[in-house]
């Protein structure tokens, strides 16, 4: 709030919050889908069962200040239903370090995204620029975990990321605007 006068660029937070649900809710599909193929008890499975409680934690809170804010959630998200649990199964089921390594291309945009979030908003909003921060540090954390599970093992693994990760980005702009 300090320092803003009329006529100042101020963060579109709208825009924001709606972006940050929907790729929220696209991390939690994407482990529904892998854990849907993924052998119950593998030691892939259960890191990603944990990794998708904190996507749930993560989800919650973008749902709770949208409606605290009455922003509406993006158009989109039924095509992120079906295309994030879609992706999360095809890796699956190519390999779980596959499966690690749509964990290790995601979550790799996901900081950059988090990360221009923080830049844009500076002292506003502090509240969600905390949450946002909160939750950046668990994104790089699930990619660190990713990777030290063999991600980069995966076969192809410098296509498969290049991939997801310019799906990612496709999906980013999209949920900001529409
Ligand atoms: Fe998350
Ligand atoms: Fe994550």
């Amino acid at each position: 709030m300090t320092g803003w006068r009329p006529g100042d660029r101020r963060a579109d937070t709208a825009s924001m919050l709606r972006v940050d649900q929907a790729g929220e809710y696209g991390a939690t599909r994407i482990y529904a889908g892998q854990l849907a193929v993924l052998r119950a008890n593998c030691a892939e499975a259960k890191l990603i069962s944990r990794m998708a409680a904190q996507e749930e934690r993560h989800l919650a809170r973008f749902n709770q200040l949208m409606a605290e804010r009455r922003v509406r959630p993006t158009a989109l998200q039924p095509l992120w239903n079906v295309a994030g649990f879609a992706l999360g199964a095809a890796t699956a089921l190519m390999s779980e370090k596959a499966a690690l390594a749509c964990t290790d291309a995601v979550e790799t945009e996901i900081d950059r995204h988090y990360g221009r979030q923080l830049d844009e908003l500076g002292e506003d909003e502090q509240e969600l620029a905390s949450d946002i921060a909160d939750f950046r540090a668990d994104e790089l954390e699930h990619r660190d975990s990713a990777r030290e599970a063999g991600a980069t093992g995966a076969a192809g693994y410098p296509l498969l990321t290049v991939a997801i990760r310019a799906g990612c980005k496709v999906a980013i702009a999209l949920s900001k605007r529409i």
